[in-house]
């Protein structure tokens, strides 16, 4: 298990039982009232508690990831895990040829470690164009953000108006802390992805992730080469309340 839980602790139990009633309760909102409604799932721990939460009440939210053609095989693997725990056949999403083949030709096939500019163009092309495609005509999208994964996340709600994808987003998570994700997967006997237990909290594509020290922050692995403040790679603007 990726963080150590004690799951007698009766604080975390509680508040617990308390974070799954809300989240269970917002998504039931979200299938009813926002249809059609997608949830983004990268397969990271926070993803598969609301894959958990989502196959368990069968509610009517699309299930989608993109596959950036860059995904560690871990993650691949937990792509095939799901299928056999969940019988769920997750939604694939490809970046589109034209776009890579330009970006790798022009830039080099590893130029995301140059400048955060070719950072970003990388993560256009295989993770932002992928994801207006898969929110296109839907009212709504789901996210597993927490707050507490970043500074640039500090302050999260749990729902938004997502202006540059034009419809509405929810974050079920947003006021969960890391000890509440993994005592769900623990409790409820959640697959999850192997790298979590390699000193791996957050996991992207595998050139940008790398493990992590105990006692270094969640995020620290992705794109460790680059300052916190730029580490958001265009999927997630931040919203104004
Ligand atoms: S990232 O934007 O820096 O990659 P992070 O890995 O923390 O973010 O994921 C935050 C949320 O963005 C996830 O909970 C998920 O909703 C969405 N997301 C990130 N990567 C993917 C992906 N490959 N496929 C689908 N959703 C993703
Ligand atoms: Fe490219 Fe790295 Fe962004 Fe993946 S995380 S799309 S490999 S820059």
């Amino acid at each position: 298990m990726a963080i150590h839980i004690k799951l007698e602790d009766p604080a975390l139990l509680e508040s617990l039982a308390q974070k799954t009633a809300a989240a269970r309760a917002l998504l039931r909102q979200i299938a009813s009232d926002f249809a059609p409604a997608v949830f983004a799932n990268s397969l990271g721990a926070e993803d598969m508690v609301l894959t958990d939460l989502i196959v368990r009440d069968k509610l009517d939210i699309g299930i989608f990831s993109l596959d950036t053609g860059r995904l560690p095989l871990e993650t691949y693997e937990l792509i095939a895990k799901v299928k056999d725990h969940y019988g769920l056949a997750l939604k694939l999403y490809y970046p589109r040829h034209d776009l890579v083949e330009t970006y790798t030709r022009e830039h080099g096939i590893n130029a995301f470690y140059e400048s955060v500019e070719l950072r970003k163009g990388c993560c256009f092309a295989r993770k932002v164009e992928p994801l207006q495609r898969a929110l296109a005509g839907n009212k709504a999208w789901v996210t597993g953000l927490r707050a507490q994964q970043s500074a640039t996340r500090e302050g999260l709600p749990a729902r938004s108006f997502d202006d540059g994808n034009g419809l509405e987003k929810f974050n079920p998570l947003a006021d969960w802390s890391e000890k509440e994700v993994w005592a769900y997967i623990k409790l409820n006997e959640v697959p999850y992805n192997a790298l979590h237990d390699a000193f791996y909290p957050s996991i992207g594509c595998a050139p940008c992730t790398r493990p992590i020290t105990p006692g270094e922050d969640i995020r620290s692995g992705r794109w460790w080469w680059e300052a916190p403040e730029s580490k958001e790679c265009g999927l997630h603007v931040k919203a104004k309340n």
